[in-house]
């Protein structure tokens, strides 16, 4: 890997850094505002490194309404999400709240800051779910992480709290080097709608015809897609943990 860029907050002003910080475009009055914008959360230096590139830079992550780098707070590397200027969202305090929430039954990146542009949290350093699972084909520790990840979408579905882009699975779940889980971007996030979580991800990893799909199959054995089915139909009708529980069992035994 190249080393990485660790560049002061003012350096920002210049090309191709004013166009990630202002992505796709930037404008000498909006990389003012953003730059001071970003000296209130106390952020001095970012770091530029990761599997995407933006304009040839290298950075975490890109969507649709963010670009994501790592920023230096207090000696810490922490992560950074930049508000696209073409996004379809106002701020990103929504996304806040809504990390805030997941965060109170141990979901999601800890929530460390945020105003319209910015928002900081943790810094999740691993791989996103389709490469974890490439690279790590054996039973263990697979079944663990998918088990976690469950879990946690149970704890969200039980809070109220519908993530909403989770059959997206593979941009929104991250492990990181101690095998931990993280799922990601609260930005659809909404405690206004009936919670898929558990239902999204499951049909995502064990019903559908992703490439995670076939992965998962590979590495823990075929699985018994009717009976998955149907369990995902019961919890779907009323979520109570007995229920998970079952929908747990039927998607890691194999098919007999
Ligand atoms: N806390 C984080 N730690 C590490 N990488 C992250 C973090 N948050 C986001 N990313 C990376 O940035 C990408 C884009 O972030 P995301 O929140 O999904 O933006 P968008 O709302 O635009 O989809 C993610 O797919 C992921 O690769
Ligand atoms: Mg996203």
């Amino acid at each position: 890997m190249n080393a990485p860029i660790i560049l002061p907050i003012e350096k920002m002003k210049e090309e191709p850094y004013a166009n990630v910080l202002c992505y796709p475009r930037a404008n000498e009055t909006e990389v003012q505002t953003r730059i001071e914008e970003l000296r209130k959360h106390g952020v001095k230096k970012l770091e530029f490194a990761g599997g995407t590139s933006v304009f040839n830079v290298p950075v975490l992550g890109k969507g649709f309404v963010g670009i994501a780098v790592i920023a230096h707070l207090n000696g810490q590397r922490v992560a950074l999400k930049i508000r696209r200027v073409d996004a379809d969202r106002l701020g990103l305090q929504h996304e806040a709240s809504m990390l805030t929430k997941a965060n109170t039954v141990n979901v999601g990146p800890k929530l460390i800051s945020a105003t319209t542009n910015f928002l900081l949290m943790q810094l999740i350093d691993g791989d996103l779910l389709p490469k974890w699972l490439e690279l790590h084909k054996k039973k263990e520790p697979a079944r663990t992480v998918l088990m976690d990840i469950l879990e946690q979408c149970w704890r969200l579905d039980a809070t109220g709290l519908d993530h909403g882009e989770l059959s997206k699975a593979p941009k929104h779940v991250i492990i990181d080097a101690k095998q931990q889980p993280f799922i990601i971007d609260f930005e659809t996030a909404s405690i206004n709608r009936k919670t898929a979580n558990v239902t999204a991800i499951c049909q995502y990893i064990f019903a559908g015809n992703s490439s995670v799909a076939h992965m998962a199959a590979e590495t823990l054995g075929e699985n018994n897609h009717d009976a998955i089915v149907e369990a995902l139909r019961t919890y779907k009708h009323n979520k109570n943990r007995e229920n998970f529980e079952h929908l747990l069992q039927i998607c890691f035994s194999e098919k007999k």
